[in-house]
């Protein structure tokens, strides 16, 4: 559609070899919120997320569970990754698998294109590797515990577990090569590593020197053939980066790829450096344009580490969504946590601010407006009459809560984004307070000032509706026609505060968010 401004988002590829936890579902929410903004800025939008079920990691795992790696990569894909979504109500826009068709050709493709040009040789790899992160090590990227289970052993970091030591024929891609023009890249495009934390430290990397990849292994065959030297597989790595040109066409449908690339790449910081080393180091290779932006959030912790399968800290999503549901988990992670610093998690938290921002925040304003419409007007939401200086106040802080959310949105700073909803849903109820439509009720001469009243809080909390809708999808879905609007929340332009009532409420029963009784167990 000529005009409409192509918004392509990513989420990773996940690791098949075991179930999510809350710090995938983390990012697919945070991806998911994007997606819905955009859509409802009228972007040319699509979400894009999926599985990486190749490589050495998901292979041994399959074979320690006495099935095929295909076999238990559909089991995973079927039980586990793509419920997650539907458990988080994620409006993605395809789902793609390592292991689909398409994508092996675009692999083969591209790596076969790449060895035409001259990035890859042939060369022998001596070092470190660490499975759990399907990474080649530096030795400056490991530990050696002093004491312990590992002690005097070079350990990954990230996984607390030693690396294996490799050395094999492989081949190799001439990444070195990329050195300068990465670091140009950075440096005229600051926006490309974000945020400023991940930036400086993918820098500072790529300074210290890059060497060449190792693009390939033979002692294991469980992924996608080297064209021209069929006794070699992929590196999974550069096997699953391409998931995100491969799922749009690239090589097969270059109207699509067109139409959608570049990409925003939406990664845990952990996995910032494939994406922003790698995978533009691949790109530039290919002669294709770099991605618009990856963005590396921070860490769910759990006791200060970083949640993870491998340390079995992490918790199942719908042990959360079970109890609160979906839209709470959305705007709970969203909000709490600063979107790419590290946060924890804890059901006291979670519990405090669901009932003090949803239940008796946002949902017990919209219950009360509605009821008062209800009761005082037969449920036709009322005219606005003369407006005096606290009522101009009001509706212009719902269009300033718009400007500002929509300006967050821009620097991914959704927790932002989420708190200027937070501080209209205050503003409002605070106008509601002082203003006590009930008083006025009482008095016939107040009829318009009753009118006007609730006529402002019913603007606002349709506004409400419309910027909370990519966040809590489900509540807003209710909350706009509820408040008489038209059509669907999810359908109203987000960069506007609505400025039109008229229509009729509708009771909202049950309420938004219903009180919920804790859990001192948890
Ligand atoms: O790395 N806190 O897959 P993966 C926040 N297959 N986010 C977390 C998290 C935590 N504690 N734990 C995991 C891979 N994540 C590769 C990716 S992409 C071409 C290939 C999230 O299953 C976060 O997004 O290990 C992190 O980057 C991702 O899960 C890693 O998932
Ligand atoms: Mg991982």
């Amino acid at each position: 559609m000529p005009g409409r401004e192509s918004f392509y988002l990513t989420t990773p590829i996940f690791y098949v070899n075991d179930v999510p936890h809350i710090g995938h579902a983390y990012t697919e929410v945070a991806a998911d919120v994007l997606a819905r903004w955009h859509r409802q800025r009228g972007d040319d939008t699509w979400l894009l997320t999926g599985t990486d079920e190749h490589g050495q990691k998901i292979m041994r795992t399959a074979t320690a569970n006495g099935v095929a790696p295909r076999e238990w990569a559909d089991k995973l894909v079927a039980e586990a990754w793509k419920p997650l979504l539907a458990t988080l109500d994620i409006a993605n826009d395809d789902f793609i698998r390592t292991t689909d068709e398409r994508h092996e050709r675009t692999v083969a493709a591209f790596l076969q294109r790449l060895y035409d040009d001259g990035h890859i040789y042939a060369g022998e790899f001596e070092g470190y590797y660490c499975v759990g992160c399907e990474e080649y090590k530096r030795p400056a990227d490991l530990v050696a515990p002093a004491a312990g289970e590992f002690a005097g052993r070079q350990v990954c970091p990230i996984h607390g577990r030693p690396v294996e030591v490799l050395q094999e024929q492989n081949w190799f891609f001439r990444m070195s090569a990329f050195q300068d023009r990465l670091l140009a890249l950075y440096e005229e495009r600051p926006e490309f590593v974000q945020p400023a934390s991940v930036r400086n430290e993918i820098v500072q990397f790529v300074k210290q020197g890059l060497e060449d990849l190792s693009i390939s292994r033979s002692s294991f065959d469980w992924g996608v053939r080297v064209p021209w030297d069929p006794s070699h597989v992929v590196y999974v790595w550069f096997d699953a980066l391409l998931n995100y040109v491969s799922a749009i066409g690239y090589g097969q449908d270059e109207a699509e790829f067109e139409r959608r690339w570049p990409a925003v790449h939406l990664v845990g910081k952990d996995i910032a450096r494939f994406h922003a080393v790698i995978w533009p180091a691949m790109l530039m290779a290919a002669g294709v344009e770099v991605p618009r932006a990856v963005f590396g959030h921070g860490w769910l912790l759990v006791g200060g580490e970083k949640m993870s399968k491998s340390k079995l800290t992490g918790i199942a999503p719908n042990e959360i969504t079970d109890v609160f549901g979906s839209d709470a988990f959305r705007y709970y992670f969203l909000s709490a946590i600063t979107f790419g610093q590290d946060g924890s998690f804890s059901w006291e938290d979670l519990s405090a601010r669901y009932q003090a921002e949803l239940a008796n925040g946002l949902g017990n304003l919209a219950s009360r407006v509605v009821a008062m419409v209800d009761r005082y007007f037969d449920g036709e939401v009322p005219e606005l009459g003369t407006l005096g200086r606290g009522d101009e106040f009001i509706l212009d802080a719902a269009r300033q809560a718009v400007a500002q959310a929509n300006e967050a949105i821009d620097r991914f700073a959704i927790d932002e984004a989420v708190e200027a909803s937070r501080r209209l849903v205050m503003t409002l109820n605070g106008f509601i307070t002082d203003e006590e439509p009930w008083a006025l009720a009482r008095d016939p001469e107040q009829r318009e000032r009753l009118a006007t009243v609730l006529a402002i809080a019913v603007r606002g909390l349709k506004t409400l509706a419309v910027l909370l809708a990519p966040v809590v999808p489900k509540a807003a879905a209710r909350l706009w026609p509820a408040l008489g609007g038209e059509g669907e929340a999810a359908d109203q332009d987000i960069r506007v505060a609505v400025e039109d009532g008229g229509g009729r409420v509708a009771p909202l029963d049950p309420p938004l968010f219903p009180r919920i009784e804790l859990l001192e167990s948890a």
